[in-house]
C-alpha cells in the first residue's frame, strides 16, 4: 500500500482505560553550552545592555522559554565542561579571568556567565539544574568543592564564599553529570577505564543528605559506534550503586545527520532535496532502535528501575550557515526540524518508563535551536513550535495505542513509515493525541477510535508549510507557525486528514 485514503485509512486505536508510564517533564529538557552565540548574545547580554534584560538575561528570550515551560537545563557543556574551571565564574564579573574557548571557535570566554548566573537562569525559568562537571582536566577535589559551594547549607568556608558572592540559601542541584562523551572528546576512554574513574569520583561527590541530587554517568552514543549498548551494558554491570557510590542515570548522545555519520558535507539546514528530507527522518528514527536496545539492557541489569536513561544530547547537526564561525555550529531550522523533534518526542514517550530526561542540543543559536537571535531581534524556530505544541505531554500518563496499516514513504534506498502517533492523559485530565505525517507530498487519512471515552471531536494545533524547508527569518519571523486544527467524530470514530509534512497535537473531547 503506497498511500492511505478514506477507503484504505491508517487505523489508530487508543485505549483510555490502559495507562502506561508517566512522561517525565524532563523529557522536554534543554542544553546550554558555552558555545558560539548561545549564552553570550543569544541569552546573556549583561545587566548594562540596552537590550531589555533581567539581571543580564534577555527578556524576550526568557519570555519565550518560559512559555515552553523548560523543565531542565544542562550546563556548562558538552565538551566545554572538560575545560571549565568553576572558580573562574564566581565573584565580581569584572574581575573574572578571560580564558580561551579552545573547543568552540577559539574565542575569548569572559566567564560572565558562571554558577550564580546559571542558577539565576534556571530559577527564572522554573527549571531544574543539571550541571556537568569537568572530568577531562579537572580533579575530584575541584568537583567536591564546586558541589559544596553550590549546595552546602553550612557555614563552611565555601558556603560562606557563596554567600559573599550574593547567594545565602544553597542552590537546588537536581542532576550532576560526571564526564562527557568519555568515549570520544572526553578522553577516548574505554568503558572499563571510565567506569573505574566514575566510581572513584561519584564516591567522593558529596551533597546534603536530605536534598537528593541525581548522579549521571556518561554513557554511549548512537553514531559510528556499532555496539550502541556497550557503555550501558558495562556501566550497569560494574556499578552497583549504594549510599556512597551514586549512579542514578546513564546518559546517551545521538545526533541526526542527513547523510549518516558523515562529518564533512553533512548537508544543509535549508534548500535541501527531497532525498535529504527522507534520509534525515530515517536517520532520526534510529533513536527508536537505540532506546529499545539500551532500555532492554537496563531492564535486565536493573530490573527495579533505579537507574534512568538520559538522552542528554540529541538533535539535528547540519553544515554551519555560510559566513558564520564554523566553531559556532550555527544552523537554520526548518519544518524538517519540527518533524525531527516530534518524531523523537513520540519515541521518547514509548520508552517513558526508563527515559527520564532528554536535552535537545541546543537552546539558542546553536544546532537544533528553539530560538535564533540577531542583535536585539529574536525569532522562534519550527522546533520551538513543536516543543510548545507538546507542552501538554509534560508529566502526562501514556495511553495504550495501536497504529496499523501505515504506508511507507520510499525514495531511493530510504523508507520510513508515513505516520507516527502518541497519546497520553495530560495533568489537566484531558486526552492528548499527537500525529506526525512524514510524507512530504501526500496527506494521510487516519481512522481513529478510542476505547473508554465518548469522542465527539478533537481540537488543537497543526504545524506545516508549503515548502519542506520552510523557516522563519528575522524579516519574516512568522512564516511558519502552528495554526488551529480540529476534526469531528462520526459515531465515535474520527476520520483525520493529516496534511503532508505536518505535526498535529490535539485534545480529544
Ligand atoms: O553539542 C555540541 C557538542 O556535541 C557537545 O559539546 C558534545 O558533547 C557533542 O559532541
Amino acid at each position: 500500500m503506497n498511500s492511505s485514503s478514506s477507503e484504505n485509512p491508517i487505523r489508530l486505536l487508543v485505549d483510555a482505560n490502559i495507562s502506561g508510564p508517566i512522561i517525565n517533564k524532563n523529557v522536554y529538557g534543554q542544553f546550554a553550552e558555552h558555545l558560539g552565540r548561545l549564552l553570550y548574545d543569544g541569552m546573556w547580554v549583561g545587566p548594562e545592555s540596552p537590550i531589555p534584560n533581567t539581571r543580564g538575561w534577555r527578556n524576550d528570550v526568557l519570555a519565550a522559554l518560559q512559555e515552553l515551560r523548560v523543565p531542565v537545563v544542562r550546563w556548562p557543556g558538552g565538551v566545554f565542561a572538560d575545560e571549565y574551571r568553576w572558580r573562574d565564574g564566581i565573584g565580581p564579573r569584572e574581575e573574572r579571568p578571560v580564558r580561551v574557548n579552545t573547543l568552540w571557535g577559539g574565542v575569548e570566554e569572559s566567564n560572565a556567565v558562571g554558577t550564580h548566573e546559571y542558577f539565576d537562569l534556571v530559577e527564572l525559568l522554573g527549571a531544574e539544574a543539571y550541571v556537568n562537571c569537568n572530568m577531562g582536566t579537572g580533579s575530584p577535589r575541584e568537583m567536591t568543592e564546586w558541589l559544596e559551594y553550590m549546595t552546602s547549607p553550612s557555614n563552611s568556608d565555601l558556603a560562606q564564599m557563596r554567600r559573599k558572592n550574593g547567594r545565602d540559601e544553597p542552590y537546588r542541584l537536581h542532576h550532576f553529570g560526571i564526564g562527557n562523551e568519555t568515549w570520544g572528546a572526553g578522553g577516548f576512554m574505554s568503558p572499563q577505564y571510565y567506569c573505574d574513574r566514575y566510581k572513584h569520583w561519584s564516591t567522593m561527590a558529596r551533597v546534603p543528605w536530605d536534598v537528593p541530587t541525581n548522579f549521571v554517568a556518561s554513557g554511549g552514543h548512537g553514531e559510528g559506534d556499532k555496539d550502541v549498548t556497550r557503555w550501558t551494558e558495562y556501566l550497569t554491570t560494574h556499578i552497583e550503586p549504594n549510599f556512597l557510590l551514586k549512579c542514578d542515570a546513564v546518559s546517551f548522545h545521538f545526533y541526526t545527520h542527513p547523510k549518516g555519520s558523515v562529518w564533512e558535507g553533512k548537508g544543509s539546514a535549508t534548500g535541501f532535496p527531497e532525498t535529504e528530507w527522507i534520509s534525515t527522518l530515517q536517520a532520526t528514527l534510529k533513536m527508536d532502535d537505540y532506546l529499545a536496545a539500551n532500555t532492554a539492557i537496563l531492564k535486565r541489569n536493573d530490573p527495579d528501575n533505579h537507574v534512568a536513561f538520559y538522552v542528554d544530547e540529541w538533535g539535528t547537526w547540519y553544515d554551519v550557515e555560510e559566513g558564520t564561525n564554523p566553531g559556532f555550529l550555527q544552523q537554520q531550522n526548518s519544518l524538517r526540524d519540527a518533524l525531527v523533534a516530534a518524531l523523537n518526542f513520540n519515541i521518547f514517550h514509548k520508552y517513558a518508563e526508563r527515559v527520564q530526561m532528554t536535552n535537545i542540543a541546543q537552546m539558542v543559536n546553536v544546532l537544533q535551536a528553539m530560538i535564533l537571535t540577531e542583535g536585539d531581534r529574536m525569532l522562534l524556530t519550527p522546533t520551538y513550535h513543536a516543543f510548545n505544541m507538546y507542552v501538554p505531554f509534560h508529566g502526562a500518563t501514556t495511553l495504550a495505542l495501536e497504529l496499523s496499516d501505515v504506508p511507507r514513504f520510499e525514495l531511493g534506498e530510504c523508507s520510513i513509515p508515513t505516520v507516527s502517533a502518541t497519546a497520553a492523559r495530560g495533568l489537566d485530565g484531558k486526552i492528548y493525541l499527537a500525529l506526525v505525517n512524514s510524507d512530504p507530498g501526500q496527506a494521510a487519512t487516519v481512522s481513529a477510535a478510542m476505547s473508554g471515552i465518548d469522542v465527539t471531536g478533537v481540537t488543537g494545533q497543526m504545524l506545516t508549510a508549503d515548502a519542506m524547508d520552510a523557516h522563519n527569518t528575522f524579516d519574516a519571523p512568522d512564516t511558519i507557525a502552528p495554526r488551529p486544527w480540529s476534526a469531528s467524530a462520526e459515531s465515535g470514530v474520527l476520520q483525520l486528514e493529516i496534511p503532508a509534512k505536518s505535526v498535529i497535537v490535539v485534545h480529544v473531547h
